[in-house]
């Protein structure tokens, strides 16, 4: 780390966090400000002309006859109907598609009754399911690490112990009995984590650089069947525990990799970096690897000096402004008055290094983890793979910011399926070369009674050939949101996770709420401008402007094949309160359903039903947030339910299903960030084993002798 001389250190000052109202995105006032920088404050980053479809949905508006009034219970929709543009969103599904599925172990097969909606400070599973802490932030991760002490923290400790504010989860067997679980390390949250006047505020910077990043934990089985539980990383089981964190050197491959837009003082040669930061969701790869997403990295820089300017490309934005990377006078953090890598006028390119999807290997601790520039660089919600029909493999991204795109990548080379060493050192470049796709989604009209229509995928960039005009390969790929721009994608709500189902093959895209999507601004795959919210569970349904409760988008690639440029799509969820006439569940009965507002993170059981976690229902509809449980196929399409809700201000993190669907672990993310709370003040003090709250993965399982309600 370079330091800064004393004399020129600023004054360092938490930025007060306000306490009342409710945030756009959903969220309290604490989490917009420490998880993503207040991003819904600073005008919409994406001021290109692309299109939101509107002179389609105008054309198919002139044609057709406008349905209003829909019925809850009848799974009929009207989107819009409270004053905006009514929009059929009923999917048309090939009848060979909705063959039920009869696989899958207990989470995929048992039927339970959904948990209610409720704000208790509590993970609460349904009757005849059970669940357990796995591992809390602070617990030892390495070996030597020394007992959490949250009054004694140091850097040294902090480098060894599990760190802040879990999103992605990966399990990957290792033994009969044993698994290695990878978790992110999404940001910290000064305010929550450390007691009033303990730590200076240098110290609170160095400590919170510190709680970034990624662990790999060993875990064993307890003895209920499904739980799991950490080993302790003195124990011979453990040695491929690791704590990837700020010191961390990670090895930048593909096209830009050494790029002179790449390069820093402490790194000439563009090719190694410190540390990954704000990394939210991931994805297991098909050779045993996991993948982690950059995501709000543009609040980490800052400067007191003189802002550079970065290149435009002819856009309206220069390269810092349209990711967002600006001074920040109510920066809590203030990093870069202790390391002046985060200082933008000293190291103007060290913002670009940060942006990526980043590659772990868990049973190598010995390798460094690296950035693939070849995915592209933008606020990176996760990533996931699939093998294609040809071989090659495809990456799906989204990039989560109000009007910014979904992406896929598609390899150069074919996934080798051997399983031996040579095929994983094989698999593990595939990610290095292909071609770089975002997505035009265009709306077919809507006389056909759905909301639906065709994706293209437009080429940016392979590894040697740019398809933007004045842009290089490079270029493409550090500044893939300017290169996207000039391309003609389609701006959608905020794209969080992407994921391919393993049964249906189908691609599932959670969009989940963009406060900004008022009327003029739709489109047939963006509808919703006006949303049913409550303030508590039982306070009567309000209209309120925006699309404030998300999607679940559906997508069938050509011919079933993840490789072709073009592909169908349809809304499978808009979420919300049922009872708000908006809401549709792929036309199940909306009287049978779970309210559900904000899907993030998305997963599949071996069975291929999709289960969801929330981020933000607490402001749209007045309650905590959850993990959902919905059939793709058969007569319960669409039918959501309730599987857990997570303790008092906790987003919902994970999830993954394991070992046959007798596991599903899941990370409650942020517990007790409300309006109010503090270290000293808690909101929450889950998971109940302090006075303060810690942010922790669980584990749900089935109650072994507990009977469900059948199985489906
Ligand atoms: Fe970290 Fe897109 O949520
Ligand atoms: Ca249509
Ligand atoms: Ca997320």
């Amino acid at each position: 780390m370079t330091s800064v001389r004393p004399e020129n250190r600023p004054l360092l000052s938490l930025t007060p966090v306000a306490r009342e109202g409710v945030r756009p995105a959903n969220r309290s006032h604490m989490t917009c400000l420490f998880k993503c920088g207040n991003a819904c404050d600073q005008p919409v980053p994406n001021v290109s002309g692309n299109s939101y479809v509107q002179d389609e949905i105008r054309k198919a508006i002139g044609r057709r006859t406008v349905l209003r009034g829909a019925a809850v219970g009848t799974g009929a929709l009207v989107l819009g109907a409270a004053g905006g543009t009514s929009l059929t969103a009923a999917a048309v599904e090939p009848q060979a598609a909705l063959a039920p599925r009869k696989k899958g172990g207990p989470l995929a097969r048992r039927s339970f009754r959904p948990v209610a909606p409720n704000t208790r400070d509590a993970v609460v599973t349904p009757p005849g399911f059970a669940h357990n802490v796995v591992v809390r932030w602070g617990d030892p991760v390495e070996k030597g690490a020394p007992a959490f002490d949250v009054h004694n923290l140091t850097v040294d400790a902090v480098k060894k112990q599990f760190g802040y504010n879990n999103d992605y989860v990966g399990v990957t067997p290792l033994t009969k009995d044993t698994a290695l679980m990878v978790v992110n390390h999404e940001y910290d949250d000064p305010e929550l984590m450390y007691p009033a006047g303990r730590y200076t505020q240098e110290e609170i910077a160095r400590l919170g650089m510190y709680t970034h990043g990624l662990s790999v934990v060993t875990i064993k089985r307890g003895s209920t069947p499904g739980s799991w539980y950490r080993v302790a990383p003195g124990n011979r089981a453990a040695t491929y525990n690791r704590r990837i964190h700020a010191d961390s050197s990670f090895k930048m491959t593909g096209p830009a990799a050494g790029s002179d837009l790449l390069r820093t003082t402490a790194d000439p040669t563009g090719r190694w970096v410190k540390g990954t930061f704000n990394n939210c969701a991931g994805g297991l790869t098909p050779w045993g690897t996991h993948l982690s997403g950059e995501e709000n990295f543009n609040q980490y820089f800052n400067t007191e000096g003189t802002m550079p300017t970065g290149p435009s490309f002819g856009g309206e934005k220069d390269s810092y402004s349209r990711y967002g990377i600006a001074p920040a006078a109510g920066d809590p953090r203030k990093w870069h008055t202790v390391d002046e890598r985060f200082d933008l006028a000293v190291e103007p390119n060290e913002p670009h290094r940060f942006g990526w999807v980043v590659e772990v290997d868990p049973t190598s601790p010995g390798a460094a983890p690296v950035k693939h520039t070849m995915l592209g660089r933008f606020k990176h919600e996760g990533a996931n793979v699939v093998v294609a029909k040809n071989g090659r493999v495809v990456v799906y991204m989204g990039d989560d910011e109000r009007f910014d795109y979904v992406y896929k990548f598609v390899s150069r080379e074919k996934f080798d399926p051997r399983g031996t060493a040579k095929a994983k050192r094989h698999n593990k470049t595939l990610l290095t070369k292909g071609t770089l796709y975002v997505g035009r989604f265009t709306g077919d009209g809507l006389d056909d009674g759905v909301s639906d229509g065709a994706v293209e995928w437009i080429r940016l960039c392979s590894d040697t050939r740019s398809f933007v005009d004045g842009m290089t390969v490079e270029e493409v790929l550090v500044f893939t949101r300017l290169a996207a721009d000039k391309v003609g994608p389609t701006k959608m709500d905020r794209p969080e996770d992407v994921e391919v189902n393993p049964v249906n093959k189908r691609v599932y895209v959670a969009l989940t709420n963009n406060s900004n999507r008022v009327a003029g601004t739709e489109d047939e795959a963006n509808p919703v401008t006006e949303s049913g919210t409550r303030t508590s569970p039982g306070a009567p349904l309000e209209t309120k402007p925006g699309n404030r409760n998300g999607y679940v988008l559906e997508i069938r690639p050509t011919g079933g094949d993840h490789a072709k440029p073009t592909a169908r799509w349809n809304l499978f969820l808009v979420c919300g309160d049922p009872e708000s006439p908006e809401t549709y569940f792929a036309g199940f009965d909306k009287s049978k359903v779970s309210r559900i507002s904000c899907p993030d993170n998305l997963a599949f059981d071996s069975a291929g039903n999709l289960w969801i976690s929330t981020d933000g229902a607490s402001a749209p509809l007045g309650q905590n947030d959850g993990l959902f449980r919905v059939p793709v196929a058969g007569p319960d399409r669409g039918k959501v339910q309730c599987f857990a809700t997570m303790p008092k201000g906790a987003e919902c993190c994970g999830p993954f299903l394991f070992d046959g669907d007798r596991s599903v672990f899941f990370a409650p993310q942020h517990p007790g960030e409300m309006s109010g709370a503090s270290f000293d003040a808690p909101a929450s003090t889950w998971p109940h084993t302090d006075d303060f709250p810690r942010p922790s993965v669980v584990v749900a399982y089935a109650q072994p002798g507990a009977v469900g309600r059948g199985t489906r």
